[in-house]
């Protein structure tokens, strides 16, 4: 069978997949194994993995244990082991989901805008291709990632539904901000950039309204207008919309298109915005 192709937005918060057949995503938080004595139903997406000798749990039940120490990292590099269990895990669910009996893959993730420069995207990129062994709820699975595309935060959501002339994208995350500015169909650097705040990161959870003023203040320091047509996405994107319409009164919300394996289109919550992006990028690589 040939190997499949998939787009993945491994987030410090929910990691999201796309591919032929449709989404996935689960909650990425990853805490050190510890023996359980009573064994609590946590959530559909609690997984116990073994990866390099390192095991732990995955899913709501790490998010919930976090008296155990949660490694999520609300950095702005995803260059480090948690991405590669993030993205062996969307891998383990995607194939699951669909009962795919595939175990060779070319995929495209994603990194912050900050940092998508040729040293870290070559970092990624090593650590993820090759052939790994995990064991997930006991079962031990071996995953050949052939190919591996990197692409920037914010800026692929463009793919996921691609509009004409130019476009301001806001991808708000637990931990990171992505602003960006496409232009024709390309890239503006000095007009797009990664925050380091989001949902999670700002003192005593900040507010929905403080996360929007520091949006409004950040893109504007980048020279965006008031009048801009700028498409919001991420797992707030519609709720913190109203916020960000006060300042940018044409904002919207970006709705990504995910092209099946049957021909049709569906649509989907913005929250698989660099998702799907990741995957109209595969899926024109790697075909
Ligand atoms: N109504 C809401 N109010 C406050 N926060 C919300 C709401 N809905 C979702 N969130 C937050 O959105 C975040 C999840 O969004 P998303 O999946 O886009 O993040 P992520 O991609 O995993 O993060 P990052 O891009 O920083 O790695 C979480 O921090 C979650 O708490
Ligand atoms: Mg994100």
């Amino acid at each position: 069978m040939r190997n499949l192709i998939l787009g993945i937005d491994a987030g410090n918060y929910n990691a999201k997949t796309a591919g032929a057949y449709g989404v996935d995503i689960y909650r990425t938080a990853i805490c050190d194994w510890f023996s359980r004595d009573i064994v609590d139903k946590h959530g559909d997406d609690d997984m116990e993995f073994e990866l390099n000798g390192r095991r732990g749990f995955a899913g709501t039940i790490a998010a919930n244990e976090d008296q155990f120490g949660v490694t999520s990292l609300y950095g702005d590099t995803k260059a480090h082991e948690d991405t590669l269990i993030r993205v062996l895990l969307a891998i383990y669910r995607y194939t699951s989901k669909f009962f795919l009996d595939i175990d060779r893959f070319s995929i495209v993730c994603s990194q912050p805008i900050a940092t998508h420069n040729a040293d870290e995207k070559a970092k990624l990129r090593d650590l993820l291709r090759g052939t790994h062994d995990i064991t997930v709820n006991g079962v031990h699975k071996r995953y050949t990632i052939e190919e591996v595309g990197i692409a920037a935060e914010g800026s692929v959501a463009y793919l996921a539904n691609p509009q004409l002339g130019e476009v301001r994208i806001i991808d708000i995350g637990s931990g990171t901000t992505n602003c960006a500015t496409i232009r024709d169909k390309r890239h503006i650097n000095t007009a797009s950039d990664t925050f380091n705040f989001g949902m999670e990161t700002l003192a005593n959870n900040a507010s929905l309204a403080e996360v929007a003023r520091g949006i409004i203040r950040a893109t504007t320091s980048l020279k965006w207008r008031k009048n801009d047509v700028v498409y919001a996405c991420g797992g707030v994107a519609s709720d913190i919309l109203p916020l960000l319409q006060a300042h940018y009164t044409r904002a919207k919300l970006l709705t990504p298109y995910l092209r099946q394996l049957d021909g049709s289109i569906v649509t989907l919550p913005p929250v698989y915005a660099n998702a799907v992006g990741n995957y109209e990028v595969a899926r024109r690589t790697f075909r």
